[in-house]
């Protein structure tokens, strides 16, 4: 093994080492001693490597790091750092930092304090950018889109809309025609999951947001869709790979497939099912079984689907329905579809006419049931990509102003981006985003959430502010 090969054993801890430092540098202050060894230990790993290729250039590129040109893996234990760091880069705009061989503490300290200010502003690459530029031992570069959605926010949000509603005429075709008993293909399904796929690895937070939005005539279509994106943003948490998420989303988009067979008057009632009903809807496993087994071509992917239509309402502990004859552990993607068909039956209107629930409280009642009903490993991923408060829902700030949780928050749990549609003086306004992990001159929050409420009350319709 050369000096390069073996400075590149390091490259994995190179990048765990240097989230450690941004994730101490979130809590604490830049000259703090857990700042200082953190960033000790960090160019001790980097100094034999810039040694000997003079540069490290470390680059953000889909959903991969890349340490001069080559691409770093990285055992599982450091997948949240990995993830929260690419999650960092991508809210900034920030596609690569080269450290070059005269790095010093002070150059480190620098860019923390900016790197973390960045976020606040408008223009965070930039910010940031301007911040860096009387610096040479460190320079950042614009993060390159893989998929070109057009430049800014608006028509990112325009794309995400475009696939999500293209899902969802996509599921009542695919529906309707295998009701009137024609023949279905996976193929166009499969194109139309993948285009979920790759927006869910790049816009994750948005395309969850879609799945918020409640207000909906056809309630079994937007649910499937509501399911599958769920289940292939969990899955990317979990560290699927794009094949395997694909097929997650298409199995997810099936769960209820075999609602079909369930008569409309039953789906849409608007009161609670009598047993006889209840003894129909509950047969819905096995129509899905036998709807998907009838594709055009049986392969691994339709075999996969019927396992979950048939798993999703057995739960982990198996006391759901049907009930098998003998103990079984049910199928990985039936065990994470068993959880976000939960969290969007829940959070949704038309089901059973239920009605839906903010999204903390289905939460909270879901972390009852992990452990019993609900995986508990998946279950913390999934309260890890949701946040406390899960996008959409309506909170009350300390400062009085009523908002919608817009994004998750990346360090804190409790502090997304609100969306801020009524002002201190109860007030409605033109909306407005701001970050509850902000801080103020004195190191306190500047805004911080007091309760959660409902929606309905207030006669706020979600649609009208996240699409
Ligand atoms: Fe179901
Ligand atoms: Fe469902």
């Amino acid at each position: 093994m050369d000096s390069k090969e073996k400075a590149f054993v390091n490259a994995k801890d190179i990048i765990n080492q240097f989230t450690v430092i941004i994730r101490t540098a979130y809590i604490h202050d830049p000259g703090n001693i857990a700042v200082t060894t953190a960033m000790e230990r960090f160019i001790a790993l980097m100094s034999p490597f810039i040694e000997a290729e003079g540069e490290l250039m470390l680059e953000l590129r889909g959903e991969f790091f890349y340490i001069n040109d080559k691409r770093v893996r990285y055992p599982l234990e450091f997948l949240p750092n990995f993830d929260f760091l690419s999650r960092e880069f991508r809210r900034r705009g920030l596609g690569s930092i080269a450290f070059k061989d005269t790095l010093q503490h002070e150059d480190i300290r620098i860019f923390l304090k900016a790197f973390i200010a960045s976020i606040f502003s408008e223009t965070t690459f930039e910010t940031l950018e301007k911040s860096m530029s009387g610096i040479d031992s460190i320079k950042v570069g614009k993060l390159k889109k893989i998929r070109t959605a057009g430049e800014g926010e608006p028509d990112v949000r325009r794309v995400v809309k475009k696939t999500y509603f293209n899902a969802v005429s996509h599921t009542r075709a695919v529906m309707s025609k295998l009701k009137a008993g024609e023949e279905v293909s996976m193929r166009k399904t499969k194109r139309v999951v993948e285009s979920m796929v790759d927006l869910i690895l790049e816009e994750e937070q948005l395309l969850i947001g879609m799945t918020s939005i409640k207000d909906y005539d056809e309630y079994t279509y937007n649910h499937s869709v509501n399911v599958s994106i769920l289940s292939v943003a969990l899955g990317q948490r979990i560290g699927l790979n794009r094949k395997a998420l694909t097929e997650l989303g298409i199995v997810a988009l099936f769960h209820d497939i075999g609602k079909i067979e369930v008569p409309k008057e039953i789906l849409n009632k608007s009161t609670s099912f009598t047993e006889q009903e209840w003894d129909i809807v509950k047969k819905h496993p096995f129509w899905g079984v036998r709807a998907l087994l009838r594709m055009k071509k049986i392969d691994y992917t339709s075999i996969r689907s019927a396992i979950t239509s048939f798993e999703h309402h057995m739960y982990c502990d198996l006391s759901g329905y049907p009930k098998p004859r003998q103990p079984l552990e049910l199928d990985f993607y039936s065990k994470i579809v068993t959880l976000t068909d939960n969290y969007d039956g829940m959070t949704s209107s038309r089901v059973y006419a239920r009605i839906p629930m903010p999204p903390d409280k289905a939460l909270s009642l879901m972390m009852e049931k992990a452990g019993t009903q609900l995986d508990p490993t998946l279950f913390k991923f999934f309260t890890n990509m949701m946040g406390i408060f899960p996008i959409g829902t309506l909170v009350m700030l300390d400062t009085k102003e009523l908002g919608l949780v817009y994004q998750s928050g990346t360090m804190f749990l409790n502090r997304p981006q609100v969306l801020v549609i009524i002002n201190s003086r109860a007030e409605k306004v033109e909306s407005y985003v701001v970050d509850l992990a902000e801080k103020d001159s004195d190191s306190k929050f500047v805004r911080t959430i007091v309760k959660t409420m409902d929606p309905n009350k207030y006669k706020i319709n979600l649609a009208d502010y996240l699409l």
